[in-house]
């Protein structure tokens, strides 16, 4: 009887894992994994029309760490884009996507998908981080 029950909880527990594993939570978002590299120097470089999410003004999209710091783009523009942190300014803790912007789940801040703040505690936007686009690629830190 409680070797069946442990045989069922392993599977249960495996079973998890496979579907976490296939739904790459925790990890670069799987439509824009092959635009995106890290490079050497820490920074990272994407390729703005591989990412679906950007393709229309307003999209914006979480591409992982950037110098050890999870990092989103949104497109503010034709040509234009912006990178900012995913920490919030409250307390650091990591924002998620919410309707068309960012929310923290600690204290209920919110921001737009620029990262420009909409609501409290947190008292300013989501901090910028460097970017610089050539040629339809964006380096980002
Ligand atoms: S840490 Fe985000 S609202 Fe407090």
């Amino acid at each position: 009887m409680n070797q069946n029950r442990e045989i069922n909880r392993r599977t249960l527990i495996s079973g998890a894992c496979a579907l976490l594993a296939l739904t790459g939570l925790g990890t670069l978002p799987a439509s824009a994994s092959n635009g995106i590299r890290k490079l050497s120097n820490g920074r990272v470089s994407v390729k703005l029309k591989s990412i679906p999410e950007l393709a229309s003004v307003g999209g914006t999209v979480g591409i992982g760490e950037v110098k050890g710091k999870p990092v989103a783009i949104t497109r503010t523009g034709n040509t234009s884009y912006v990178a900012f942190s995913l920490s919030c300014p409250h307390q650091q803790v990591t924002v998620s996507r919410e309707g068309n912007g960012w929310k923290c789940d600690a204290h209920g801040s919110e921001f737009e998908a620029d990262g420009d703040l909409v609501l409290g505690p947190a008292t300013k936007r989501l901090t910028r981080v460097p970017i610089k686009v050539s040629r339809g690629v964006a380096t980002i830190g």
